[in-house]
């Protein structure tokens, strides 16, 4: 099957069904392949594409205007051929932008616990799904595209052998152009799917 056929929505899936859809067609996507920019960027297509093929989300006042990742900025690649001849300072702990399907969006996104600012920071350092009917009403909240009225943001959670509970390491965002677009279906939907992506990645 052609790699772009993995977002076609069969026609009648409820809800429910089109995740667990999307789930499995990210399975077959994903598999072979454990590294993680190659593997984001597919599963931001496949969401997004998929999401606009469900009349739910299709185009219209309902759309999904944005899906992609924000990955801890340490987890980035280091550069190999070009590099500053001084080491960089540390920088605080911050949130990168990751492959993204939509416009432009803000390119970092500053993490503090107690002093978080925004959708995906808070979602971050929570390590909970943070589903906002309203973002306008939501404190601190970032607009990167003013035509965003609502968002789900879902923490991507890595359990490490060595360590006692699961941290956080990024979050994977979406965006809708309707108020209330999202709904604790889609929010158990993207955990499904938040937690292949983990699995299935070297980070
Ligand atoms: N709205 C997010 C920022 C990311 S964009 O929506 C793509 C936030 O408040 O963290």
């Amino acid at each position: 099957m052609p790699h772009a056929d993995s977002a076609i929505i069969p026609a009648g899936l409820d809800k429910e069904a089109f995740w667990s859809h999307v789930h499995e067609q990210l399975g077959y996507l994903l598999a072979g392949q454990r590294d993680w920019v190659t593997n984001l960027a597919n599963a931001s297509s496949l969401i997004y594409n998929s999401l606009l093929a469900f009349p739910e989300f299709a185009d219209g006042d309902r759309m999904v205007n944005w899906c992609g990742f924000y990955i801890d900025s340490e987890l980035f690649p280091a550069p190999k051929l070009i590099s500053p001849k001084d080491t960089p300072a540390p920088q605080p702990a911050r949130l990168l932008l990751g492959p993204f399907c939509g416009k432009p969006a803000c390119q970092l996104i500053h993490v503090s616990p107690g002093k978080a600012r925004g959708v995906c920071a808070d979602a971050y350092c929570q390590k909970e799904t943070l589903l906002v009917k309203d973002v306008d009403a939501y404190p601190g909240h970032i607009a990167c595209d003013g035509e965003t009225k609502s968002e789900v943001v879902c923490p991507l959670l890595l359990k490490l052998p060595n360590e006692e509970s699961e941290r956080a390491i990024g979050v994977l965002d979406l965006d809708c152009l309707a108020l209330g677009g999202f709904d604790e279906v889609d929010s158990r939907g993207l955990e499904r799917i938040a937690k292949l992506v983990v699995d299935a990645c070297d980070w």
